[in-house]
């Protein structure tokens, strides 16, 4: 897990600052809500659990937490897990106010740079296939549409799949950090 904050555009103040510990909580609780409430039955995210995995990933060092800020404000989250050469993207929100101005981009190619860097070559996602927005969005960045599961509970979800590693990445790893 890194520790330093990064830069995510020059002459912004778009920002990727590491979450160690349990100050962002709400806000990643709450940001939850808002990208999968709408797909997920209610009673079937609880919020003690939601709690104790982000607490179970940080203890055990098993995912990059990340908070998305412009300036102060937190305007968004970033999770992913590498265990090199495959990665996971766990999670990518950015709050409503600041969407369709290319931050979502930005983070994405930031994640897959810190993905290439830690070894990871073939990254997957899972995302629910009535999330349109957000599946258009990966497909946008270049992620493809691997399989489709039907989870009888939670509706379907798409598997996605990038190869990381290619001029983008590459390009994104430059990405200046800030103390
Ligand atoms: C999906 C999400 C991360 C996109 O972030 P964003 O900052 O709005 O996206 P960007 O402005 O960087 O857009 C990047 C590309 O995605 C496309 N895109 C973004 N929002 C879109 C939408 N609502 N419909 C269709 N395409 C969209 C854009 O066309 C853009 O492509 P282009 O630059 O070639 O035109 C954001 O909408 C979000 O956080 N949603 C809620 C959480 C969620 O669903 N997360 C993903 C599932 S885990």
């Amino acid at each position: 897990m890194s520790t330093a904050a990064l830069s995510l555009l020059p002459a912004t103040s778009l920002c990727l600052r590491p979450s160690v510990d349990d100050r962002h909580d709400t806000l990643f609780w709450n940001f939850m809500l808002d990208a999968h409430g709408a797909f997920v039955p209610e009673g079937r995210m609880p919020r003690e659990s939601f709690l104790a995995s982000l607490r179970d990933k940080r203890a055990q060092a098993k995912d990059d937490l990340w908070v998305v800020t412009d300036g102060p404000d937190p305007i968004g989250l970033l999770a992913f897990s590498v265990d090199a050469p495959s990665a996971k993207l766990e999670e990518l929100y950015v709050a409503p106010s600041s969407r369709g101005r290319g931050v979502g981009r930005v983070v994405l190619s930031t994640a897959e740079a810190l993905i290439a860097r830690a070894g990871g070559r073939r990254a997957s996602l899972h995302v629910f296939a009535a999330n349109e927005r957000a599946v258009h969005f990966y497909e946008r960045c270049g992620w493809t549409r691997v399989v489709r599961r039907t989870l009888f509970v939670d509706g379907d979800q798409l598997v996605m799949e990038k190869v990381i590693g290619g001029a983008s990445s590459r390009a994104s790893a430059r990405t200046g950090e800030k103390s």
